[in-house]
């Protein structure tokens, strides 16, 4: 049976792949079940992606895995939703070296609770050499938040006299983002049927294609990430140019 992965060009792959997780609630809700039923279904998702990703040899995969905003939800869902990151770095620790996987992790951290943030500093250390992949996750992260930082800094450093106003231009900007030593994403995938950005990746999402899928997190695997793939290889990156001078250029 054709699947999705043969229709991807491996030659064409994107070098980095975002994607908001979007509906482990409702997901649970359907089942009658609470909603952190629904985030732990959705580890086993992150880990499909994971391999799909690291298999097809994507080097990026970024995962909106908590917003600066769901500090707002509910205490008992907060706490068990940073149990379940804390539970799952540990455990996935042996697969994430066995699969040369490097983890890496953005956002106001030091707002985690400290066994949260120790788990995850411990992984990021434990996986520093690892070269095939690089997971990053986006915890108690908004790119508002990301961006309001950056020009923070820049004042700093104009400020001490370190940079000239007339030197702040894109790359710059770029620079002092979490993201600074990653290559913007080139596809962007939410799942849950919802179609809007959440704040995740701002200024990196310029031009990158999005993919919306129904599905809900806990039920995307990996010939959906395969699909979303094959999708966006058959569209046409035009960054603001024609058609023709795009073929122009072949
Ligand atoms: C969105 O669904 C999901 C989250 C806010 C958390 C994502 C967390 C996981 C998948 C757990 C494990 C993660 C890692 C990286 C190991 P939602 O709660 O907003 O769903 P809803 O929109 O249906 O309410």
């Amino acid at each position: 049976m054709e699947t999705y992965k043969d229709k991807i060009d491996i030659k064409r792959l994107p070098e980095h792949i975002a994607i908001i997780m979007d509906g482990n609630g409702r997901w649970a809700k359907e089942q009658g079940k609470i909603r952190i039923f629904g985030h732990q279904n959705g580890v086993g998702a992150v880990r499909a992606a994971s391999e799909a990703c690291a298999e097809l040899g994507v080097k990026y995969l970024t995962l909106y895995a908590f917003s600066t905003e769901n500090w707002n939800r509910s205490q008992i869902e907060v706490d068990a939703l940073m149990r379940l990151l804390s539970k799952t770095m540990s455990e996935e620790l042996k697969t994430l070296n066995d699969n040369d996987i490097r983890l890496n992790a953005i956002g106001d951290l030091q707002r985690l609770p400290k066994y949260n943030y120790d788990a995850l500093m411990k992984t990021i250390e434990a996986t520093k050499n690892n070269k095939r992949m690089t997971l990053t996750l986006c915890l108690s992260y908004s790119g508002r938040w990301e961006i309001t930082n950056a020009v923070k800094q820049i004042a700093e450093k104009v400020m001490s006299g370190e940079i000239a106003i007339e030197q702040i231009d894109e790359d710059c900007v770029s620079k002092f983002l979490n993201t600074n030593n990653m290559p913007d994403p080139e596809l962007l995938i939410r799942t849950s049927g919802e179609e809007r950005l959440s704040n995740f990746l701002l200024w990196q999402l310029a031009y990158s294609e999005f993919y919306f899928t129904d599905k809900f997190w806990p039920d995307f695997g990996k010939e959906d990430l395969y699909q979303a793939i094959a999708d966006y290889q058959n569209r046409e990156r035009r960054f603001g140019k024609t058609s023709e001078q795009l073929s122009d250029k072949k």
